[in-house]
C-alpha cells in the first residue's frame, strides 16, 4: 500500500516560539511517511532552532530571508509558494497567525503564505492567554473562513508554568492532519491532486489570485459546505437551590471538537452547550444553556439541520423542585432529594415526525457492556448511529483528552477506532458523517 504522504512535497514554515524545536521532530515524522520537506524558518524561529539543523533533517536547504539575492535568483518566494503540495505552519505563533489573517507580507514566511494557493495547515502554539485572546480567536476564525486547516493546540502544561490550550499538537498528530488535509483536497473525480505546480501557477498569477480564487477553493470549502449541523456538548446543571446543582464530569471536549471539525469542514454549526470551562470553538454559533430542558428548547430552536450530533452528557434526572432560597442545615436529617426524569433530547429529535435531521447521531458513555448497551440504545432512541465509548474511571475519557470510540450502526455492526486525541476523533467523525450524508 502506498503511504498517503509518499512523494508529497511539504513546505514547512517554522515560526518563532519555544515549540519550534518540535518542528525538527515533525520533519522526521513527515519524511518517515514518504514526504519531501522543505523548511522555511522565520527570523524568530532561528532564535530557537538553526537553519542548519532543519536542513540536515530535511535533506534540503532551509530558506530564511526575503531579500536573499542568491535565493531570489535561485528559488524566489513565488516559486516557494507554488512548488509544493501543501504548506504546514508549525508552530504557528500568534504573530504569524495575525500576519496571515491580515494579509501582511513583511517577511518571507508571510509573503509565501500570502502568495500561495496551496492547502495550508497551521499548528498553533502560544501562551494560553494569547491563544484565548479575542484577537487571536478572531484571526483563527478568519483563517478558517479562508479555508486554512488547523490542528491543535492541545491542552497541557506550558513553558510558563500555566495550564490550558496552547501547546503545539504532537508531531504525529500534525502529520495525521497533513494526510487528512491532502486526502480532503483530492478531488472525487480521480484526476489526482489539483494542488500541483501547473494549476496553482495559473491561479497565482491571474487577476483573482489568492486562497479563495484557487482551483482548490471548492474542495477547501469542505465536505460539509452548505450543510447545517447541530451539536450538543458538555454536562447539564440541574439546580437544587440557588447555590447547589446536580451535574456530571463531562468536560465538553469531544462535543466541542466535533463542532470545530464541522465548522472547519464548511458547515454552518450551532453548538448547544452546557456549562464548560473550555473556549468556544471558532466559527461556531454557541448557545449556552444550563439545564436539560433549556438544552431541548435551544436544540428545537436551532432546527432545521442536516446532521445532529448529541454529544452532551445530559442529566437523566433533575430535582423535583428547585428551592427559591438556599436550603439550610438545621440539625435534623436532610430532606430526601426527590428526582424526576428529564426529557430525552436525542429521542425527542430522532422521533420527530416532521423536521427530523437526515442523520441523527447519539453518544453512549458506558462503564460496562459498552457495545450491548449501545445496540440497545440505538433502537430505544431511534437514532441512526451511536458513538459508544467506555467512560470507566480507569480509562480517563471523562474530562480527558483521548477517546476510544466504537461506531454502532442500526444493523448492530460495529466499527472500532484506535485511541485518538478527541480533536482527531472529531475530525474523523465529521468526515464519516459527511460521507454518510453524501451516500
Ligand atoms: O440514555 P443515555 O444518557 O445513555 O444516552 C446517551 C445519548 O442520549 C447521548 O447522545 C446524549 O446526548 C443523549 N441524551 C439526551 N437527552 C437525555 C439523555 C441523553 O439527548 N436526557
Amino acid at each position: 500500500m502506498t503511504r498517503p504522504l509518499q512523494n508529497r512535497r511539504i513546505l514547512l514554515v517554522i515560526g518563532g516560539g519555544i515549540a519550534a524545536y518540535k518542528a525538527l521532530d515533525l520533519i522526521r515524522r513527515l519524511r518517515e511517511r514518504g514526504a519531501q520537506v522543505r523548511p522555511l524558518l522565520t527570523k524568530g524561529a532561528q532564535e530557537f532552532v538553526t537553519p542548519l539543523a532543519a536542513a540536515a533533517l530535511a535533506g534540503e536547504r532551509a530558506h530564511t530571508d526575503l531579500f536573499d539575492r542568491a535565493e531570489e535568483a535561485d528559488i524566489g518566494h513565488i516559486k516557494l509558494a507554488r512548488d509544493a503540495d501543501a504548506i504546514v505552519v508549525a508552530p504557528a505563533t500568534a504573530s504569524l497567525m495575525a500576519r496571515m489573517a491580515t494579509g501582511d507580507s513583511s517577511d518571507l514566511a508571510a509573503t509565501v503564505l500570502l502568495a500561495t494557493t496551496l492547502p495550508i495547515l497551521i499548528a498553533p502554539a502560544m501562551n494560553v492567554r494569547m491563544w484565548q485572546h479575542p484577537a487571536t480567536q478572531r484571526n483563527l476564525a478568519t483563517l478558517r473562513g479562508d479555508g486554512v486547516h488547523v490542528v491543535g493546540p492541545n491542552d497541557g502544561a506550558m513553558a510558563e508554568a500555566e495550564f490550558g490550550p496552547g501547546r503545539l499538537a504532537e508531531p504525529t498528530e500534525i502529520a495525521d492532519a497533513v494526510e487528512a488535509m491532502l486526502e480532503q483536497a483530492r478531488p472525487a473525480s480521480g484526476f489526482g491532486f489539483l494542488a500541483g505546480r501547473d494549476q496553482t501557477a495559473e491561479a497565482a498569477s491571474g487577476p483573482l489570485a489568492g486562497p479563495l480564487a484557487s482551483p482548490l477553493a471548492g474542495f477547501l470549502a469542505g465536505p460539509l459546505a452548505g450543510r447545517r449541523v447541530l451539536v450538543t456538548s458538555g454536562p447539564t446543571h440541574e439546580p437544587i437551590d440557588p447555590v447547589r446543582y446536580l451535574a456530571n464530569r463531562s468536560s465538553g471536549r469531544q462535543g466541542h471538537a466535533i463542532a470545530a471539525a464541522a465548522a472547519a469542514a464548511g458547515a454552518t454549526v450551532t453548538l448547544v452547550s452546557g456549562p464548560v470551562a473550555i473556549p468556544d470553538p471558532p466559527g461556531v454559533q454557541v448557545v449556552a444553556v444550563e439545564t436539560a430542558r433549556a438544552m431541548l428548547a435551544a436544540v428545537e430552536a436551532a432546527l432545521p439541520a442536516d446532521l445532529a450530533i448529541f454529544a452532551a452528557a445530559v442529566g437523566d434526572w433533575r430535582p423535583a423542585e428547585t428551592r427559591g432560597s438556599k436550603i439550610k442545615k438545621d440539625g435534623t436529617a436532610p430532606a430526601p432529594l426527590a428526582l424526576v426524569e428529564n426529557p430525552d433530547i436525542l429521542a425527542t429529535i430522532a422521533g420527530r415526525p416532521v423536521g427530523r435531521p437526515r442523520l441523527v447521531v447519539g453518544f453512549a458513555a458506558e462503564t460496562d457492556r459498552v457495545l450491548d448497551n449501545a445496540r440497545a440504545k440505538i433502537a430505544r432512541k431511534g437514532c441512526d448511529l451511536i458513538v459508544a465509548n467506555d467512560v470507566s474511571p480507569a480509562g480517563g475519557v471523562m474530562g480527558g483528552t483521548a477517546n476510544t470510540v466504537h461506531l454502532v450502526r442500526r444493523d448492530g455492526t460495529v466499527e472500532t477506532w484506535p485511541t485518538l486525541d478527541k480533536d482527531e476523533v472529531g475530525r474523523r467523525l465529521i468526515r464519516h458523517f459527511a460521507d454518510l450524508l453524501d451516500a
